[in-house]
Formats: structure tokens, sequence, C-alpha cells
């Protein structure tokens, strides 16, 4: 196993769209365990594989709650509810925190490592993990959300324009 370097800010990985895993091959779980092994590493509650330049549908979730870490294939949100305003931020963005608007309720379906189909309910930093990661493997950053930024090492403050 090995940590990934993380991909930041303008690189071009972080907006490939990425493809569907077909087979879950050893390649794909060691993967898996390398996005966890790395994203723990950074101390983040997510991490999606087009993050460490691998344009795949992978993505590793520990929200510190009893779902612990979550290991998904192919993730899809299937049903959405209500709208929830709260602060985010990203491994890829280093100090920055702004304020996104996201479902405060969401139901997703993926495959499991092991090739099960899984459903998870989630609210909270949970659901919010899921948006986040899930919109990385379409190249959608959390940054083009913010409606408010709250802390930022890289722009000004309230400006509008990215
Ligand atoms: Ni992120």
């Amino acid at each position: 196993m090995a940590i990934r370097v993380i991909r930041t800010k303008e690189d071009p990985a972080l907006r490939e769209v990425a493809l569907e895993v077909k087979k879950i091959t050893p390649q794909v779980r060691k993967l898996l365990d390398e996005l966890a092994e790395t994203m723990y590493a950074a101390e983040g509650v997510g991490l999606a594989a087009p993050q460490v330049g691998i344009a795949k549908r992978l993505i590793v979730i520990d929200a510190q709650d009893q779902n612990g870490l979550l290991k998904l294939i192919n993730p899809l949100i299937i049903e959405r509810k209500g709208k929830e305003k709260a602060p985010e931020g990203c491994l890829s963005f280093p100090g920055v925190v702004g304020e996104v608007e996201r479902d405060e309720i969401v139901t997703v379906q993926a495959t499991d490592p092991d090739g099960h189909t899984v459903q998870i309910c989630a609210s909270g930093l949970l659901a919010r993990a899921f948006q986040h990661e899930i919109d990385h493997l379409d190249g959608i950053l959390f940054v083009d959300r913010v409606t408010c930024f709250i802390s930022d090492e890289n722009r000004e403050v309230g400006r509008e324009e990215a």
C-alpha cells in the first residue's frame, strides 16, 4: 500500500469525468485501500480517485459515524430530500472553507469491494461527503458551488469570481 499524492487546485485531473468501473479487480481493491490510507494521512472525511489522478468512479468516506470506512465503487445518488447550507472544505483546496448548499438527506447506491450492491441513507456530514465526493467523479469541485468563502488563503474573501 502507498500513500498517493493528492492533486490540488488547477490540476486538470480534478476536472476529468471519471469512468465507470466495470470489473472489481485486485487493483481496484488496492486502489480503494490506498485512497483510504491517503485520506486518513491527510485527516480528511472523504477522497475520490480523480483527486489522486485516477479517472475511475471510486470514493472512500469515513464520517466517523456508525458506517465506519466506506469504500464505494460507481456511487450514485438515487434519492434526495431537503436543502442545507454548511461550511465545507476539500483536501484538494487546503485552507479554503466555504458555505455550500447541499441536499439534506440522500440515498446512495453503490457497489462495495466484494461486489455487493449497497444502499446507504445519510444525513448531516455523511450526506454532504457523499455529494462532495460524487461531484469529484464528475469533475465538479466544491469551489464551484460555494456561495460564500469563509476562509481562504489563496483568494480574496467574498470575491465572486473564481
Ligand atoms: Ni474534495
